[in-house]
């Protein structure tokens, strides 16, 4: 079960964080953590949350404009922002939505985390990559519509890079076993597939636990 709950390094957090405080995540994150705990393997707990997730991915009314909002001077560039909506004190889960302007694509990434990313609003092509010695290989692409999600068990389809083809600003959902933004994740130069340390953060939350009371 130690998998499941991978702190990745970080200290905990005083509580958990519900960013987004509505009934519709309270339920959402007290269902995935149960279908989590009575999950053997990582591929499990994906398995039985996708009703769930599929569920967020098609309600129109839960996810405010707040958090579907660009962020110009973001850390991923090309106005490109992560916006924290929960997660754990423990550090070990998170839902976060990305949002990517028109014409706008990420660095090629990777996440080091299990869970389910999936597509809210606008479209996107999907590109995912396969770094070796001295170059990174197109392993395949595809267009993504709203509903679109997979399921990311690492080492399998880690590294990718996603573009928004919609004239309007693309929001994915990420709902992952770690506090994705605080951890130390890489990029990965699409020429010679170099690795470079990266850490997203996000728009609206920091790292750093506050210590506080
Ligand atoms: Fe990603």
């Amino acid at each position: 079960m130690c998998d499941l709950h991978d702190h990745h390094g970080l200290p905990p957090l005083a509580a958990d964080e519900f960013v987004l405080d509505t009934p519709f995540v309270r339920e959402f994150v007290a269902t995935v953590r149960e279908r989590i705990d009575r999950s053997a393997s990582a591929a499990d707990a994906c398995e039985v949350m996708r009703p769930v997730f599929e569920e967020a991915l098609t309600e129109r009314d839960w996810l405010p404009l707040t958090f579907q909002r660009d962020v110009p001077d973001s850390r991923m560039g090309g106005g490109i922002g992560q916006w924290l909506l929960f997660r754990s004190a423990d550090r070990s889960l998170c839902l976060f939505s990305l949002v990517v302007p028109s014409g706008s694509m990420t660095p090629i990434h990777d996440h080091l985390a299990w869970g389910l990313v999936g597509l809210y609003a606008g479209t996107q092509d999907e590109e995912f990559y396969v770094p070796g010695d001295g170059a990174i290989e197109l392993a395949r692409r595809r267009p993504l519509v709203p509903g679109d999600y997979y399921v990311l068990v690492p080492p399998a389809d880690d590294v990718h890079r996603i573009r928004t083809t919609s004239a309007e600003t693309s929001v994915s959902i990420h709902l992952l076993a770690s506090d994705t933004g605080c951890v130390e994740r890489h990029t990965f130069d699409e020429h010679t597939g170099a690795a470079r340390p990266f850490r997203s953060g996000y728009a609206n939350a920091e790292c750093e636990a506050s210590g506080g009371s």
